[in-house]
């Protein structure tokens, strides 16, 4: 099956970066097909509120020309999405947010598109905040019918500069086990 995660840090292959690969390292092995978007370098912004989505009905964004769309749509072909984020000002980029309006309205706008598919939120987070932001991403999957998967703990790993996360081993323990449990889900899903 096809997991795609979409990362919101303004770093590429920073932090965010290597704990979402570190979830798909299970996933890989259970032999699902895992795609990381990184929104550093696929702009998006925010949403525009210009309801076309609910006039259309067409699963896509018309408020904005950038690759919000491009998002979308790798979201709507996914089995699991996976939202990960930094933590910024204790809560998720501002481009993480964009995606959560805007996928989460197109997706409301047409039945809730994504409903039963497996979600799980990740946090980068240098020293607090992190359960906001978890928390935020999450609401994306609560309202929208999505089956929210956890870990052994929270979903965060501790690190400031890029690459520091690698010192957290707690943190990379918890994106195996999540890995692991979303390829648990998924195989029974498959079945
Ligand atoms: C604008 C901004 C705000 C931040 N706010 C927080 C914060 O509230 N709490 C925290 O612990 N770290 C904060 N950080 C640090 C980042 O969350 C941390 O460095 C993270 O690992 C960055 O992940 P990345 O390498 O994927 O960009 C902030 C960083 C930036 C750039």
């Amino acid at each position: 099956m096809k997991v795609v995660a979409v990362n919101g840090s303004a770093h590429k292959d920073g932090n965010t970066a290597r704990l979402v690969e570190e979830m798909f390292v299970p996933l890989r092995a259970a032999g699902h097909e895992c795609e990381q978007i990184q929104l550093a370098t696929n702009r998006v912004e925010g949403c525009t509120a210009c309801r076309s989505c609910y006039k259309k009905k067409d699963r896509r964004c018309h408020g904005r020309k950038d690759f919000g769309n491009g998002v979308i749509e790798a979201l709507d072909g996914a089995d699991a999405i996976v939202l990960a984020s930094p933590v910024y000002f204790a809560d998720v980029s501002a481009e993480m947010k964009a995606i959560i309006d805007r996928a989460g309205y197109v997706a409301r706008a047409n039945g809730n598109m994504f409903a039963r598919k497996p979600g799980a939120s990740i946090a980068a987070v240098r020293r607090a905040g992190a359960i906001h932001t978890l928390d935020t991403m999450n609401h994306l999957f609560l309202i929208g019918e999505m089956i929210v998967v956890g870990s052994s703990y929270w979903n965060l790993g501790l690190g400031g500069a890029a690459g520091e996360v690698e010192n957290d081993v707690e943190g990379l323990s918890t994106m195996t086990r999540l890995g692991e449990n979303m390829a648990w889900l998924l195989d029974r899903l498959e079945a």
